[in-house]
């Protein structure tokens, strides 16, 4: 991407700034800012894909760690375009090196449509951090908080048909139980959809959490944090489909990468780790497993691994886990392209 495509492609592409919807963004603490911007620090010129663009934080900290790439900043929800496009207008020096969309990154291969339309070819690295921002969670009309009274919304992109309230009061009571177990690890996931389910229709957050909590024995909701917290993360990840995107999503942007680019993924609970470790090792067994005619390897290359791993799952320093309640949980992976693709 060209500087004066990029700030074109801005001016086409992202819709008038919303200064209404901007100026209320609260902040994100982003999480292993440091670990991230050194990641990108090697790898070779170009574009570096925030599929997670959120308040930007982590990609103003690549961009000064690395004066030779440019960023394309995607995001789903309205308002996190809305204050990057604030971003833009108010830094000259973001102009020619950040480009940002309004995408959701699904099954229906948008991240991919994303680089065709910009005619980007390879990408020089790609930054998932997923889950939800600060904004998402402190508006409480945004539905993400079991602390705030609000609707039971939880879309990250408002676009979307399904919204809380249509899971919460419409699931039987068995697919409610089965997206609270696989979702969030619940262990009294039956007793909280049966509590759900009676206490029917729900329409607020405050009712959800006060049904939750009520159903989760009192020993139990002594430990681990809010009781309510589980079904709620559980909800959100069915609400905006987080799981079922992500394998396909991570697998298009290792294939969109170029040697020595590298894709970096923040995960926040086991869903999401086990299937970044699946992806992450069956892009490695790619070339120690070839199959006759396989695109990515010659004989000569047999034992060579498509990707290599630069991170297994590492932690957040202890005084970042403590600083920042986000960082708790977080796990960072990260993966360097090898060997590149074979291009039709
Ligand atoms: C944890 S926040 C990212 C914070 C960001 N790294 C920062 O430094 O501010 C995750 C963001 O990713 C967005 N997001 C989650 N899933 C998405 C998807 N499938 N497509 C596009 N954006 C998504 C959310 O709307 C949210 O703004």
């Amino acid at each position: 991407m060209t500087s004066e495509q990029s700030s074109d492609l801005n001016s086409q592409l992202n819709p008038q700034l919303n200064p209404q919807v901007s100026s209320r963004l609260t902040t994100h603490e982003p999480v292993m800012l440091n670990e991230i911007a050194q990641c990108f620090t090697t790898v070779p010129p170009g574009v570096v894909v925030d599929a997670t663009f959120g308040l930007g934080g982590h990609s103003k900290a690549i961009l000064k760690a690395n004066p030779s790439i440019q960023i394309l900043g995607l995001d789903q929800d309205a308002d996190a375009i809305a204050n990057a496009e604030r971003m833009i207008a108010d830094d000259a020096s973001l102009r020619d090196r950040l480009t940002v969309r309004r995408v959701r990154f699904d099954c229906f291969d948008s991240l991919n449509a994303v680089l065709e339309e910009l005619s980007i070819k390879e990408i020089s690295g790609a930054l998932f951090d997923l889950g939800v921002s600060s904004p998402q969670l402190d508006f409480a009309e945004r539905g993400f908080s079991y602390r705030n009274d609000g609707p039971l919304d939880m879309r990250m992109d408002q676009r979307s048909e399904l919204s809380a309230a249509d899971v919460v009061n419409n699931y039987q009571e068995s697919e409610l139980a089965g997206i609270i177990t696989q979702n969030a690890d619940e262990r009294f996931a039956r007793r909280i959809a049966r509590a759900i389910v009676a206490a029917r229709p729900i329409s607020t957050t405050t009712h959800l959490a006060e049904v939750i909590v009520a159903a989760i024995p009192a020993p139990a909701r002594r430990t681990g944090g809010h009781p309510a917290k589980r079904t709620f993360q559980a909800i959100r990840i069915e609400v905006n489909k987080e799981l079922e995107i992500l394998a396909r999503t991570l697998q298009i942007a290792i294939d969109a990468t170029k040697v020595g680019g590298r894709v970096a993924v923040l995960t926040y609970h086991s869903g999401e780790n086990r299937i970044v470790k699946q992806v992450f090792r069956s892009s490695e067994k790619d070339a120690d497993e070839p199959k006759i005619g396989s695109p990515f390897i010659h004989e000569s290359q047999l034992g060579t691994r498509r990707v290599r791993r630069v991170r297994m799952a590492q932690y957040p320093s202890e005084q970042e886990q403590t600083q920042n309640r986000r960082a708790k949980s977080a796990r960072l992976r990260v993966i360097e392209k090898a060997l590149a693709e074979a291009r039709g």
